[in-house]
């Protein structure tokens, strides 16, 4: 029996851009008033609807700017949609973008607080898990190092060790793992691989449709903020792999 834990019905996300070029706040009130400023609707989802069921791993592929930013954003809750409806069923621990949700003037172990607490987590519960989460992201010498300090794939081992900590019903990856080296690429695979065997459900965007073709069992192509197909992940990735 199949358990529907995400259903996306017929969004649509737009960005409204401004066009013109206003050289000063004086102008842009000026130009406000009279009604002036010319905005360019732009349409980054459309008309986007499919569902994924518990234990799916759904891959995410299409160019740069194709909209699976916009489309997990809206997953994780951090984008409305302008139009349509989403429904996520479980927890989501959204790793979205590197170093988002993290405080650059606190060190990695306030962070790892911080960030702990708008996950969800009490005091209590991060302390058990603060030297997992620290041997995890190969952090030990840097526990009391600003973060502002850090490199990007630094960034990314620690997002990554705090949103896995404690396994999510739904985690959503996007790209953030590209920056990280390849070893710690293979051990957070691993993890996700073994959350993939508990159950968990997964939604990845990366550039690497080898690990896309390792790690899903199912993909999704946007195409310019539509949705070109969707389905087995041989047959998705093949046809995106010859375009
Ligand atoms: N906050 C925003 N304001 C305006 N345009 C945006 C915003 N976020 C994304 N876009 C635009 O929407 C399109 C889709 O972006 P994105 O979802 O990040 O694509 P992808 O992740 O597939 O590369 C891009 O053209 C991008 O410039
Ligand atoms: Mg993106």
């Amino acid at each position: 029996m199949s358990d529907t834990v995400i259903q996306v019905r017929d969004v649509s996300m737009h960005f409204n851009l401004m066009e013109e070029k206003v050289d000063s706040i004086k102008e842009y009130f000026v130009k406000l008033i009279k009604g002036q400023l010319l905005y360019n609707d732009f349409v980054a989802l459309n008309h986007i609807s499919f569902d994924v069921q518990k234990g799916d791993i759904l891959g995410f592929v299409g160019f740069n700017g194709a909209g699976k930013s916009t489309m997990l954003k809206i997953l994780a809750g951090v984008l409305k949609p302008t139009s349509g409806t989403v429904k996520v069923k479980g927890s989501v621990a959204p790793l979205i973008e590197v170093g988002a949700g993290f405080d650059p003037e606190l060190t990695a172990r306030e962070n790892i607080y911080l960030n702990g607490a708008i996950l969800g987590f009490s005091k209590k519960f991060i302390d058990e898990r603060f030297d997992s989460i620290i041997e995890f992201a190969e952090l030990r010498d840097f526990v009391n190092v600003p973060v502002k300090n850090f490199s990007s794939g630094m960034y990314a081992r620690l997002g990554f060790s705090i949103a896995t900590a404690v396994q999510p019903d739904i985690l959503i990856v996007d790209e953030v793992l590209s920056v990280g080296d390849f070893r710690f690429q293979q051990k957070c695979e691993e993890r996700i691989q073994k959350m993939i065997k508990d159950g968990v459900t997964i939604l990845l965007v990366s550039h690497d449709i080898g690990m896309i073709e390792r790690l899903c069992n199912k993909v999704l192509w946007l195409d310019h903020g539509k949705m070109r197909d969707i389905g087995a992940v041989n047959k998705i990735c093949h046809a995106y792999r010859s375009v």
